[in-house]
């Protein structure tokens, strides 16, 4: 593979994804997130958990969210193959730019939320008692935001194409260790 650490210090991302991993982990994170999304707006509006006969839309999401939920277990153990021991490498301690940083401390917390996030759904699917179900939905729910937002910031969505090429033409720009000569 092309992470050798020689690469380490370089201003592009350093950890690209295949192209088949991009979108199946935009895929199945876009299909999670709107039919768990439209669920909750039905559900509390017009639905079971406002006190009417569960909507046919509650259950469709469901199905949709429960097909989806398989292809993200595979997105992760996708990731838990080649990324995150790649991500683990270049992160580690000898190269501590605040950026690499931030990839390492993101990755594990979004790891640590997908964890957070298949325990509460497999709870939901199997045992949730009825009066513990709608926190236990609200906490599910809630990590699987959390962990998209953190997705932005660790892929690096939110710089601006013109940060990044600020960034390209000047490396120097932030006396940090690893953009110097070794
Ligand atoms: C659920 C967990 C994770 C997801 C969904 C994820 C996803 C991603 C994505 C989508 C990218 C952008 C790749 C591209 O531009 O082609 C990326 C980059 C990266 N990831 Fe992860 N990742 C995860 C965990 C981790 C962990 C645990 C680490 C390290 C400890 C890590 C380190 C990195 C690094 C260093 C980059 C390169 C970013 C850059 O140079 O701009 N990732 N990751
Ligand atoms: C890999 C990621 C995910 C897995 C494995 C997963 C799994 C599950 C499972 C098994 C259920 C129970 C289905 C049922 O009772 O019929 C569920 C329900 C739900 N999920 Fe997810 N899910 C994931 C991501 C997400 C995300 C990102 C959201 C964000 C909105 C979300 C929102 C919900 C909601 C609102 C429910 C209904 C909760 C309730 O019944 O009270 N899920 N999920």
């Amino acid at each position: 593979m092309s992470h050798h650490p020689s690469h380490q210090h370089h201003p592009h991302p350093v950890l690209r994804l295949p192209a088949w991993q991009r979108r199946v982990l935009n895929l199945t994170a876009a299909l999670l997130l709107v039919t768990g999304i439209v669920w909750l707006g039905v559900h509390y509006s017009i639905g079971a958990g406002a006190g009417e006969l569960p909507h046919p839309l509650e259950v469709l999401c469901m199905r949709v969210h429960g097909a989806a939920a398989f292809a993200g277990l595979f997105a992760l153990g996708m990731l838990a193959a080649a990324h995150v021991p790649a991500g683990w490498r270049v992160t580690r301690s000898a190269h501590r730019r605040a950026d690499r940083a931030t990839q390492r401390h993101t990755g594990v917390a979004m790891l640590s939320l997908a964890a957070l996030i298949v325990l509460t759904g497999y709870a939901l699917y199997y045992f949730a008692p009825e009066d513990w179900r709608p926190a236990m939905g609200w906490l599910h729910a809630g990590a699987g935001f959390a962990m998209a937002a953190l997705g932005f910031v660790h892929a690096r969505l939110l710089r601006s194409r013109h940060a990044a090429a600020a960034h390209v033409a000047q490396p120097l720009r932030e006396s940090s260790p690893s953009s110097a000569p070794r």
